[in-house]
């Protein structure tokens, strides 16, 4: 089990604060049967500069402390990008790392608009071959008012991770109800943690899983495959486009006649 979203570097943005914690939370996260992290503080413009050679610094820093203290845990690189007008520019210039060097990366967006030039940006990413993640959509205010926002994002072929803190409640219950009807609805292909320390947003995959498995059953596992793929830089092995439209559609059509 992969989780690709998290701030367990310490010291790097608002997640963890030292490597004490970082440590405390590799070990949960190794209970929990998880064998991989990526590593993916917030890089944003005028906030946090999660450059490359700082991530690859600490990354080998925390690397070194789990070996000495016996964690068997793998790491790897990553950012959660914060959508801007230049990103395309910024990904070209190699300033923006992708999860584990692939063609995948974690695309953030404001939590109340879709900047005007959201459009422009995933697509010249498409054409220069990357695969924006969009991270927990559940979260933006847009998505929860027109979650159709999220549906035509996705059958252009981009792709959405949700929350396991999102699924079990952390925040709140507006929140929950949409991930839930995200999931159910196979509009979003992968689960992280989102983690940021060892309280409110801990390393809270495991129970998220188990909630996933609740709500989709055994097609939970694809989930786990496609972190494993995009590690690996691989393609994705998900549900038939045409499938998802019909039960998008079926689903507002009940909706609508209920
Ligand atoms: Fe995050």
């Amino acid at each position: 089990m992969i989780d690709i979203h998290s701030h367990i570097l310490p010291d790097i943005d608002d997640g963890v604060e030292n490597i004490k914690k970082s440590l405390e939370i590799a070990r949960e996260a190794e209970r929990q049967g998880i064998t991989g992290i990526v590593a993916t503080p917030h890089y944003r413009e005028g906030r946090y500069l999660s450059t490359p050679g700082l991530v690859q610094e600490k990354i080998q820093e925390l690397k070194a402390a789990l070996a000495e203290n016996d964690i068997k845990l793998d790491l790897y690189p990553g950012v959660e990008a914060y959508i801007s007008q230049d990103l395309p520019r910024k990904m070209e210039e190699g300033e923006i790392l992708t999860i584990n060097n692939s063609r995948y990366f974690l695309l953030e967006f404001p939590p109340d608009i879709v900047p005007e030039y959201t459009v422009n940006v995933l697509y010249s990413l498409k054409v220069m071959g990357y695969k924006p993640i969009i991270v927990h959509p559940e979260r933006y205010e847009p998505v929860q008012a027109n979650p159709d926002l999220l549906y035509y994002w996705i059958e252009d072929g981009f792709l959405a991770q949700v929350n396991a803190s999102s699924l079990l409640g952390v925040f709140g219950s507006d929140v929950e109800k949409i991930a839930v009807k995200l999931v159910k609805n196979n509009l979003v292909q992968f689960i992280g943690s989102d983690l940021h320390g060892t309280g409110r947003r801990d390393q809270c995959l495991g129970r998220g899983l188990n909630k996933l498995k609740r709500l989709t059953g055994p097609y939970a596992e694809q989930y786990l495959e496609n972190a494993a793929a995009v590690i690996n830089d691989e393609e994705l092995n998900f549900m038939d486009p045409e499938k998802i439209k019909q039960s998008w559609f079926m689903g507002k059509i009940r909706s609508l006649l209920m």
